[in-house]
């Protein structure tokens, strides 16, 4: 036995950003390092992601965790006992075949990836070294740009506008804390104009700003103004990313736009965002169609994929195959990472790197239902993923993100600095 050989797994019921409950596991090495995890929790999800092990019943609207972590506490921690936590793909090879199931319901996805992020942790303890230093690679570590949102909307906001996330991208910004500099400015700004047109409503899920707009396109119109108010130049700076979330409003390729009115099929759908990309600063639209709509994804992604960035989320799940899949239909050119959509580490590792294979770029995510834990930022940074999407620049469960990317920023041996335009989807097609 060594130090670093796995001695206890214990689970605990611990608290998200939405006040619900979630599954915390902590990890102990022979040696005495610990390292733990939260498992955050989406609310927009994809149908096909690893399913989270809830208890129903009336506790907490059924969201209880129970027997989540009773599983980390019993058979996940007794089959991940002895082995060496510095081989992750050993660890979550166990814990997958423990599961034994596809979609990760019979031991929780919740149980599966706090563990699975919690043995990286008490590994990188173990080393002395920070986690992302743990998870770099050969490629170096490299922080992400950030994408932050000004104003939430769709399952985050009560439906408030159809459009889940109206996001900036400091696409100017040379450094990581340049990049939230110059959001922080727009966000103020957004705030400020909110204010003065009298639709301040406090904030949504990931700490954007609550939108009380008359359209999707109102929200479009505010960001272009709030980026120019900041003083910040619009395209060459600071750039619109949308999340449509299309699969929440959209079924069997007809999409109902509750908030403007209107019922469009796959096409009418594709054309409007065509529409928005050609007349605001949009550089990057993840999910404009829904997830079962890969005919749809493909079309748009021949229509608009040279100037802008398309993000698969709902459609993509984090999955390895489903990238591949993707990229023979022609559908997307960059994947959302959310390691809870996969179930373990390892697993969100495998659609990065078929992501790579296939040349498409990728963000790594947070959830709308958050907590403190910084796994995605060292994750991003140490993998050198390109981009990372944690919600808004407020909101504490969003802030522990940015600020430790900061940190990780006065460590890295670039000192934060972001990748070149030119290596972004929206930067090669000038
Ligand atoms: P979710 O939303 O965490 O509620 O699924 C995030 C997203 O759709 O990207
Ligand atoms: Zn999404």
């Amino acid at each position: 036995m060594s130090d670093t050989t796995i001695r206890s797994v214990t689970g605990r019921r611990v608290w998200d950003s939405r006040g619900r409950p979630t599954v915390e596991v902590e990890v102990a090495l022979a040696g005495g390092a610990r390292g733990r995890a939260i498992a955050p929790a989406g609310a927009s999800r994809g149908s096909a992601e690893a399913i989270d092990l809830r208890d129903g019943g009336d506790a907490f609207g059924g969201r209880d965790v129970a027997a989540a972590v009773t599983n980390a506490n019993g058979e996940i921690g007794a089959a991940l006992s002895g082995t060496d936590a510095i081989d992750q793909t050993e660890a979550d090879r166990i814990l997958v075949d423990l599961d034994g199931t596809a979609d990760k319901s019979r031991l929780g996805a919740n149980a599966l990836v706090a563990t699975s992020m919690a043995v990286a942790h008490a590994a990188a303890a173990a080393m002395r070294v920070p986690l992302w230093h743990h998870l770099a690679d050969t490629d170096g570590a490299a922080l992400p740009l950030p994408e932050i949102q000004i104003f939430g909307g769709g399952a985050h906001a009560a439906r408030r506008v159809d459009v889940q996330d109206f996001m900036v991208m400091a696409v100017g910004a040379v450094e990581f804390a340049e990049a939230l500099d110059w959001t922080a400015e727009v966000y103020r700004a957004a705030g400020e104009l909110m204010a003065e047109a009298g639709l301040s409503r406090g904030t949504a899920d990931e700490g954007g700003h609550w939108p009380e707009f008359e359209s999707n396109e109102d929200a479009l119109g505010m960001l272009v103004q709030a980026i120019e108010r900041a003083g910040l130049q619009p395209v060459e700076q600071v750039a619109i990313s949308l999340d449509v979330a299309a699969s929440e409003f959209g079924e069997n390729g007809r999409y109902r736009l509750a908030h403007d009115g209107r019922e469009l099929d796959s096409d009418g759908m594709s054309e409007l965002l065509g529409n928005w990309i050609g007349r605001f600063p949009i550089v990057s639209v993840e999910d404009p169609l829904g997830e079962d709509d890969i005919a749809g994804l493909a079309r748009f992604t021949q229509a608009y994929g040279e100037r802008v960035q398309i993000v698969g989320d709902d459609a993509l799940v984090t999955s390895a195959a489903r990238v591949t899949d993707a990229a023979q239909a022609g559908a997307c050119n960059a994947i959302l990472l959310k390691p809870n959509q996969a179930g373990t580490l390892s697993e969100c590792r495998a659609a990065f790197d078929a992501a790579r294979d296939v040349g498409y770029d990728s963000v790594a995510s947070a959830r709308s239902g958050e907590t403190e834990d910084t796994t995605i930022v060292h994750l991003a940074a140490g993998w050198g993923v390109p981009q990372l999407k944690v919600g808004s620049i407020a909101h504490g469960e969003r802030t522990a993100k940015w600020n430790e990317g900061l940190r990780i920023a006065e460590a890295l041996p670039n000192g934060g600095r972001l990748p070149h335009r030119s290596s972004f989807p929206w930067g090669k097609c000038g």
